[in-house]
């Protein structure tokens, strides 16, 4: 009898796709929801062909020279910046990733935390909470800004910026954007403009980040970034926590250069509870759940374990993250 491969799952995962891993390989699944240290996670990989990660966990070259025997790092997640690609790429390794079945949800997120911090929503549901409404209406109370006839400035034109300009379309707002590359077609489909940064900055009524972390975009917007934008803007970050200067946004914030802020991602994360931006009632934070809808989060599951499994057969992956390795 050939003996399976052996693979190590660094969480639980949706059952279906567990299923769909024991079925074909020798299948280990940390038990604990923190991640395993990047001692065990090195022990881990060192007899296994195949290991699906998320992004809490390091994949560093570290970890590849830990590894002799593996054929494939599978990530449940689109962003890859906790793995080293050149270092899986060097090896020959391919690793996976989810596109394409997440940017719906972290869409809807992103608005709602648009609405939510536009329309104070969370910091009126505090008050209610808190016994303070006591008079039924006031014509002056509790006034916010209106998304809808807004301007929407999108930077980084991936899937997800694309399904939330879809999104703004339907609000009747006027979007621009901003990406390493223009894509016309979708510009003219959508109707969005596109337009340098500052430019974008300067325009938007609503900034919503949905590029990827790389040193490039490592504090994109800070001190200079927010003092471009205007007094009355929202900055939203779906991205990675990374792509903004925390400090210079809560000195912006209190300095009253923004008028708010929502964020699902955070530097670093989780947020520490005395963090000061958490005493501010103009921002709102969830805790990374952009992607966290059930039917994107199963379909991210199954695509991570077909990734898994086609990386551990020899076969070419079905999203790959560095698809170099191939070349
Ligand atoms: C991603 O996919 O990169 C998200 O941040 C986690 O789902």
């Amino acid at each position: 009898m050939v003996a399976k491969s052996k693979v190590f799952i660094t969480r639980q995962i949706h059952r279906e796709a567990l299923e769909l891993i024991q079925a074909e390989a020798d299948m280990e699944v940390w038990p604990d929801d923190s991640p395993p240290s990047p001692h065990v996670l090195r022990a881990k990989a060192a007899d296994a062909h195949g290991v699906l990660t998320n992004i809490m966990d390091g994949v560093d070259s570290a970890f590849f020279e830990a590894a002799p025997q593996l054929s494939a790092v599978s990530q449940l997640a689109v962003g890859t910046d906790n793995i080293d690609l050149k270092a899986a790429t060097q090896r020959g390794i391919p690793v996976g990733h989810t596109p394409g079945v997440l940017a719906k949800a972290t869409a809807d997120l992103t608005f709602a935390l648009i609405l939510a911090a536009a329309r104070r929503v969370v910091e009126s549901d505090r008050w209610v909470r808190a016994g303070q409404w006591k008079l039924a209406f006031h014509p002056m109370y509790w006034l916010g800004s209106e998304v809808n006839q807004s301007t929407l400035g999108i930077v980084g034109l991936g899937q997800t910026g694309i399904e939330v300009a879809r999104r703004a379309r339907g609000f009747d707002m006027e979007v621009l954007y901003h990406s390493r590359s223009r894509k016309p077609a979708i510009e003219a489909e959508i109707g969005m403009t596109f337009v340098e940064l500052p430019e974008l900055l300067q325009r938007s009524d609503f900034v919503s980040l949905h590029c990827p972390l790389t040193p490039d975009t490592h504090h994109l917007i800070g001190r200079r970034e927010m003092d471009m934008m205007k007094p009355t803007a929202i900055l939203v970050n779906v991205a990675r926590g990374p792509v903004v200067d925390t400090t210079a946004l809560y000195t912006a914030l209190v300095e009253g250069k923004l008028a708010g802020a929502a964020l699902d991602v955070t530097e670093p994360e989780p947020i520490a509870p005395d963090n000061k931006l958490l005493t501010l009632d103009n921002v709102v934070i969830t805790p990374h759940i952009g992607s966290a809808g059930n039917r994107g989060r199963r379909a991210m599951a199954m695509l991570a374990a077909r990734n898994l499994l086609a990386g551990i057969a020899g076969q070419r992956l079905e999203r790959c993250a560095n698809p170099e390795v191939y070349s």
